[in-house]
């Protein structure tokens, strides 16, 4: 067939510029492209000899050649001996229809996960920067005291490398020193039974709660939590499609009764029991073992976590429930996002001997390694005695902001809100006396720059109280005062 034959796919309206930072050669190559894909240059037309584009476009030849030899390159044109470039016949017509890419159009065939359809039922997740320190924010630790210089020291003397292997990968467990100083730490002061086998490192709990349901939690299964509870924990279950079940927490913790009562025994148990998540109730010794010999008899896993046991202001903190159970269906997580800083991600867990391998191998193909550099910060940090010091300073120093805290609520919330008084943590929980929506409440007070939570937000079901959940250890004298006449004046403007 002659070339004739062929329709010319007209250069007309293409102009090339010479000041501009990408080259010419990838200006024609573009301008060509764009007129295939929107299809006004058709499958089979023709292009116009080379050295006719480069007189009409006024380059040089080898311009012209390098841009349609790209073009050529990825599929869009061909060449045929002796008579010059052709648009591609190869490509379906679909191709050159579409013209912008439409979402609605496309919604069906890119429908997405379970995982991410459900997130968007729970409570988003702040991307304001600001609001994640505001006074009385919950969790967030005094940052204006860690000890920064010695952090740093140490800091330096790994990031200057010496010791390659903190470049490489180690054991997917996590770095060796780190489980070693961490298991003599939890044995000795949280009466935790473990060796540094045992113990998986996570970025923070958050990945921990993740990893347990990887390994354990198939879609249906059962899982019971805390009614309040953790609101984190519940998002990853709920994530995992576990079907949850909210044991209420009575004046001395968990209802042990109301598990007893579940038509179907869970597959596993989330609690708090050194210090309830949020209300802050230890759980009594006759429970635990209640709690112990139950999951034993039904065969079912407890996942304790332990995450700011730390913080004891009158007695010495209380043993772990881990440590009491001598059987291997217990489950131990820890963080150091209180004891140290949150945005470390670093948390971990202890786990059974006979389920090392497995969390093992789930962790490692879910996340592949860690980052060690800071796994070996914090070893060193721990095993010089900073760590136990720098405890001992926050605990004196909180213990006298929870002080605090309970004068002021005294002295000006008292006629509205009831204090629950645990000598523990980093924050505290006020009930509301009157009938008042605590989610108003707390936008009013992000509007003033207060972080507090919302308590309603931490009860499943319909029963539910009202109240903040008040950090108080990144708050200082001056703005605790502010903010709990603040929440006197919001309070008073509902009733
Ligand atoms: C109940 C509970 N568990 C664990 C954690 C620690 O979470 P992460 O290590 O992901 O920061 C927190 C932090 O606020 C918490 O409130």
């Amino acid at each position: 067939m002659s070339e004739r034959a062929f329709p010319l796919a007209e250069i007309t309206d293409i102009e090339l510029n010479a000041s501009l930072e990408t080259t010419l050669y990838e200006q024609l190559y573009h301008a060509i492209k764009q007129r295939i894909c929107q299809g006004r240059f058709k499958a089979g037309m023709r292009l116009p000899a080379s050295r006719k584009l480069a007189e009409q476009l006024s380059v040089s030849r080898n311009t012209i050649t390098l841009a349609l030899e790209q073009l050529q390159a990825e599929g869009y044109l061909i060449s045929r001996v002796g008579s010059g470039f052709y648009i591609t016949t190869d490509l379906p017509e679909t191709f050159f229809k579409v013209k912008q890419p439409k979402v609605a159009a496309i919604k069906p065939l890119l429908g997405k996960s379970y995982l991410a359809a459900s997130v968007n039922k729970f409570m988003q997740p702040s991307t304001n920067r600001d609001l994640s320190n505001y006074p009385f924010q919950p969790g967030m630790p005094d940052l204006k005291h860690f000890p920064k210089k010695i952090w740093s020291r140490i800091a330096q003397r790994y990031h200057h490398l010496h010791d390659t292997h903190l470049l490489a990968f180690d054991d997917p467990r996590g770095y060796l020193p780190l489980r070693e100083v961490l298991s003599e730490y939890l044995t000795s002061s949280r009466s935790v039974r473990c060796q540094p086998q045992q113990i998986i490192l996570t970025a923070g709990a958050q990945q921990a709660l993740n990893l347990v349901s990887h390994v354990l939690i198939n879609p249906n299964d059962i899982v019971a939590i805390e009614n309040p509870g953790y609101i984190q924990a519940r998002r990853i279950f709920e994530l995992h499609a576990a079907k949850l079940r909210g044991i209420d927490i009575q004046k001395d913790s968990l209802c042990i009764k109301q598990l007893q009562r579940l038509k179907l025994p869970p597959k596993l148990i989330y609690t708090t029991p050194t210090h309830q998540y949020p209300l802050g109730m230890i759980m009594p010794l006759a429970k635990r073992i209640q709690l112990i010999e139950y999951c034993k008899q039904q065969h079912c896993w407890l996942l304790e976590d332990d995450y700011d046991s730390e913080y004891y202001y009158q007695a010495k903190p209380i043993p772990c429930l881990q440590g009491l159970a001598d059987s291997n269906n217990i489950l131990y997580m820890g963080s150091f996002s209180k004891v140290l800083f949150p945005a470390l991600r670093l948390g971990y867990l202890v786990v059974p001997e006979s389920f090392v391998d497995t969390f093992t191998q789930v962790k490692a193909c879910l996340y592949g390694h860690d980052v060690l550099i800071n796994q070996a910060i914090v070893a060193e940090f721990m095993s010089a005695g900073h760590f136990g010091r720098h405890l001992k300073k926050m605990r004196l120093l909180y213990a006298d902001k929870l002080n605090y805290v309970k004068l002021l609520h005294q002295r000006y919330l008292e006629k509205y809100s009831e204090l629950l008084e645990y000598d523990a943590g980093m924050h505290l929980v006020i009930k509301f006396k009157h009938a008042i929506d605590d989610n108003v409440i707390v936008s009013q007070l992000r509007e003033k720059k207060f972080a507090p939570t919302a308590l309603s937000n931490y009860f499943i079901g319909k029963d539910k109280q009202s109240g903040l959940v008040l950090g108080f250890a990144n708050s200082d004298e001056k703005m605790i005062e502010i903010g709990i006449k603040l929440i006197r004046k919001l309070i008073m403007s509902q009733i």
